[in-house]
Order: structure tokens, then C-alpha cells, then sequence
């Protein structure tokens, strides 16, 4: 604890040191949560990179995350805590693939999950969160639409459109673990939870909530909703707000595996030590940020 202390103190002194913001998503660990200037969602993190007046942005996430705020803040310097933090589920598309399947639907608009590199989102029209998915693919004037690369995301938000949606098979390994037998077993043992899931889990648990949305969908939800308990279908690290907006409520997760380990390669120690040196940055060929930009902005424009 004492040793805690210290870090956040050194860590203040820091931040005041070189004008830095530290930006976390709600899956980190509790110990960056606390020190954020700002939590959130994949969505409201990218929209705060690209207004804030800061010089520094230490993104507390996973790379893709640190990566769209570097393009869409070229000026800021970016840091991230590790660079070993990665999303798999980014690093299920490939440039190549993308492109044969762009030659084999030429007509088709490609609409991208952020949790992508910038080499993706540079191959792509509009970028898109959990958060605004429905909207974006809503706000298009095409008939046909190739995803990338969440086939479960993909497939809720297809339910919400007619266009003809062209899925990747890529999935978030965390998410889609979750069955339908784990949260049957839940709901025996919790009769009077509410169940409430992010859209990258599997369509026959989405199936079975009684609510499902982002994170931020998720937060709102559950601090609006009358029910004091809820089975919790994401990732773990979302309790920290999910209980500091409501103490008195109970929140269990659905199961223990929803914990995404490359998200919790960052801990506090690395955060500061990262400010400390400026370093890892991040870096991003501009020829492949100017076209990776034009597609996050797309997203950010979309109302
Ligand atoms: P959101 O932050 O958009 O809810 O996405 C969840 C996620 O898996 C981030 O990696
Ligand atoms: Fe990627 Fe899933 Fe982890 Fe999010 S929770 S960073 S989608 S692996």
C-alpha cells in the first residue's frame, strides 16, 4: 500500500511535469482506474484523444486503443504502459485478406471494429465502436456492407439492418468464451439478477440478456435499472465503476474467465515508469495514419 502511495505521488508530480493525461479503459486494473483523469469505453476514449489539450497521452488499454488516439492526436506524444498489450481479436484480419475480399465485393462499404491496427482502418471506410455500431451502420447509403473483424458483434448488429453485412470470423477470445450453460447456472443460483452482456459475446447468449450494450451501455444500465443485482456478461475489470456508481447494488460476474489478460498487462508500476521515460510510443507510418484518420473520423462524425 505504501508502496502504492509513492507511485501515485511520483505519478502526479509526473503529470504535471510534461502536461500529460492518462486515458483508461474500464477493463484495467483497479490501481489505473483510480488514477485516471478519464475511464471509458473504447468510444469515449477515442473522442477525448482527439480533443484533449494535453501533450502527452499515457493510454492505459490495449495497443489498437493507444494506436487510434495516436492518429487521431498526430501532434501528442502517446504512451502506453506495455506494448506487449495487444487485442487477438485485432490481430485476427490481415491486410491481404481484407483486401481480396474488398476485389471480391467491389461495391461493398467496409465498416471496421476499432479494435483493429491502423494498417486495417486504413483499408476501411468508417470505423465503428460496440458503442455506436448500430448507428453507423444505420447512417450508411449502401446495400451491402463487408465487417471487420467481430463475426458476434457483427451478427447483433446485423438483426438491426437489411443490408447484406459480409462477417470476418474474428472474435474477442474473452467474450466469446461465455456459454449459455455458464450463465444458466447463474441465473439458478441468482433467480432476481438481471442479466446484461456485451454484443462480443456468442448470438445464443446475447439471446438469453436482458439487456445488451457496450460498456458504457452496460454502466448506464445497470446504475438507471430498479433491479439491485445483475449477472455481469464482460469483462471484470468494469466492476470498478459498475460499483462505484452503485454500492448498494450486487454485481456478479457471469464467470471468472472474463478477464481479458492482455489488459491487465498493465499495472501501476509500468504506468508510471512509462511517463518516467516517454517511452514506449507510439508510432504510426503517416501514409497509413492520414487514411487510418479519415476513417475514425467518419465514426466520430456520425450523430
Ligand atoms: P467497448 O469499450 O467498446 O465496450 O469494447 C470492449 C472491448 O472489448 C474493448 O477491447
Ligand atoms: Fe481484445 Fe477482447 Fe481483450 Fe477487448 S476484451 S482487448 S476485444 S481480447
Amino acid at each position: 500500500a505504501e508502496r502504492n502511495q509513492q507511485l501515485r505521488e511520483r505519478l502526479l508530480e509526473l503529470k504535471k511535469e510534461k502536461n500529460a493525461i492518462i486515458l483508461a479503459h474500464y477493463y484495467q486494473r483497479d490501481e489505473i482506474q483510480e488514477v485516471a483523469d478519464f475511464r471509458g469505453d473504447s468510444f469515449l476514449l477515442a473522442q477525448k484523444a482527439a480533443e484533449t489539450d494535453a501533450d502527452v497521452i499515457v493510454f492505459c488499454g490495449v495497443h489498437f486503443m493507444g494506436e487510434s488516439a495516436k492518429i487521431l492526436a498526430p501532434d501528442k506524444t502517446v504512451i502506453i504502459p506495455d506494448e506487449r498489450a495487444g487485442c487477438p481479436m485485432a490481430d485476427m484480419v490481415n491486410v491481404e485478406g481484407l483486401r481480396e475480399l474488398k476485389r471480391k465485393h467491389p461495391d461493398a462499404t467496409v465498416v471496421t471494429y476499432i479494435n483493429s491496427s491502423a494498417e486495417i482502418k486504413a483499408e476501411t471506410d468508417i470505423c465503428c465502436t460496440s458503442a455506436n455500431a448500430v448507428k453507423v451502420i444505420q447512417s450508411l447509403d449502401t446495400d451491402e456492407i463487408i465487417w471487420v473483424p467481430d463475426k458476434n458483434l457483427g451478427h447483433y448488429v446485423s438483426q438491426f439492418t437489411d443490408k447484406k453485412m459480409i462477417l470476418w470470423e474474428g472474435y474477442c477470445n474473452t467474450h466469446d468464451m461465455l456459454t449459455v450453460k455458464d450463465v444458466e447456472e447463474m441465473k439458478a443460483k441468482y433467480p432476481n439478477a438481471e442479466f446484461v452482456v456485451h454484443p462480443e459475446c456468442r448470438p445464443e447468449v446475447i439471446e438469453i440478456a436482458d439487456f445488451v450494450g457496450s460498456t458504457t451501455g452496460i454502466l448506464k444500465y445497470c446504475k438507471e435499472s430498479e433491479c439491485q443485482e445483475f449477472i455481469v456478461g464482460t469483462e471484470d475489470g468494469t466492476g470498478y465503476q459498475l460499483r462505484k456508481d452503485s454500492p448498494n447494488k450486487k454485481f456478479h460476474f457471469a464467470t471468472k474467465f472474463l478477464v481479458c489478460p492482455n489488459m491487465k498487462v498493465n499495472n501501476l508500476k509500468k504506468l508510471v515508469r512509462s511517463l518516467e521515460d516517454m517511452k514506449p510510443q507510439i508510432y504510426v507510418p503517416p501514409h497509413i495514419a492520414e487514411k487510418a484518420k479519415l476513417s475514425l473520423q467518419s465514426m466520430l462524425e456520425v450523430k
